[in-house]
């Protein structure tokens, strides 16, 4: 079966990581068709829109998405990605690579971070003059799903220490629910999990990041812990991401467009390529997964690098070593 992948490479580094990932995959007995499409700055500027429709119909249409950065309009761009492809969790891994400076080396987390509601869910006021709200959504569904994605991933990914963050203290009507569902879902796999609250758990990730393996997260905690933990394992080159919806999914690093060092070839490809090897699994292809993940850490551990680990390679030179390690 040939699966169609949406490539969206976007602006500044992402359009020097995408086509390394592509590259990647194209060594791969795997049957991808690639369908090109164009989104942010530059095609805002060419354009008049950041999202053309054609773009975000290839999106929908097609089975994955591999997404690389937008600039200024990434908010334009990123989210209605996000919604196109129905994308329910987002997936953050963080792991710390032997060969590379951590500040914790031992960090191997996933967070599961609920993708569409909470603080998120875009429902602001000016009530008057100096007085402004927020509304934090959080729904039995969307906590039952999330819940379920990462029970799920933790038994697939055999991880054995599964946190629910939460602040149901403070925020009792929505963390209270939050945390019900989810270790309602708990309960009902038999599994073994523990809750934290949020602000303590920032500090034990820090300081113990050993303890703990998945960690299932309402929106706004997934997205702060999440960088706090990729501040741990030495930087955005490294951190690839999911966002895993029913039936589509897209896939990106967590790093922006990087204007500082676009152009100049140094880009580390890493976090597009460990996000095309989490592109693999979704699609049902592990044994292909693992094969990437394994040629990118042989090169984190022995190079070449790019500048931001230390090195001097190019974004190609690693890309190429990556390709001969597969
Ligand atoms: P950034 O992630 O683009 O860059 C932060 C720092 O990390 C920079 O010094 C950059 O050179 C470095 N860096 C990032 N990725 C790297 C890589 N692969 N290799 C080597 N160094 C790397 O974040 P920043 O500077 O806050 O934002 C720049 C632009 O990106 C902004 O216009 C922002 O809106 C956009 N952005 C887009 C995102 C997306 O499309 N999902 C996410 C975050 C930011
Ligand atoms: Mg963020």
């Amino acid at each position: 079966m040939t699966h169609e992948i949406a490539v969206i490479p976007g602006d500044g580094i992402g359009q020097e990581v995408t086509p390394a990932a592509v590259d990647v995959l194209e060594e791969l007995d795997v049957h991808f068709e690639f369908v090109h499409g164009e989104a942010g700055d530059e095609t805002q500027a060419e354009t008049g829109d950041a999202l053309p429709e054609e773009t975000a119909a290839i999106a929908a249409d097609a089975d994955a998405t591999l997404f690389g950065a937008a600039g200024e309009t990434a908010a334009d761009v990123i989210l209605p990605l996000r919604s196109i492809v129905g994308s329910f969790a987002n997936v953050r891994p963080a792991r710390a690579y032997p060969g590379l400076d951590a500040l914790q080396p031992d960090t191997d987390m996933v967070f599961i971070r609920e993708n569409t509601e909470g603080v998120y869910s875009g429902i602001e006021d000016e009530i008057t003059d100096g007085v402004r709200t927020l509304t934090r959504v959080i729904t039995e569904d969307a906590s039952e799903q999330i819940a379920e994605f990462g029970f799920e991933y933790a038994k697939r990914n055999d991880y054995d220490d599964i946190t629910i963050a939460h602040k149901a203290n403070v925020m009792r009507e929505t963390d209270g629910l939050f945390l019900d569902v989810a270790e309602r879902v708990g309960e009902q796999r038999s599994a073994e999990y523990d809750t934290a609250l949020m602000d303590a758990l920032a500090m034990h990730l820090a300081m113990t990041p050993e303890d703990y393996g998945v960690v299932i997260c309402p929106n706004l905690a997934g997205d702060m812990l999440s960088d706090l933990a990729a501040g741990l394992v030495g930087g955005l080159g490294l951190l690839p991401s999911a966002n895993i919806g029913e039936e589509n999914a897209l896939f990106e690093p967590v790093h922006g467009s990087a204007p500082d060092i676009a152009g100049e070839e140094v880009a580390n490809p890493s976090a597009m390529i460990l996000s095309a090897a989490m592109l693999l699994d979704h699609l049902d292809y592990p044994g292909e997964a693992a094969a990437v993940r394994t040629a990118v850490e042989s090169v984190l551990d022995s190079g070449p690098k790019t500048p931001d680990l230390g090195g001097s390679a190019s974004t190609t030179e690693m890309t190429d070593a990556i390709i001969d390690e597969l």
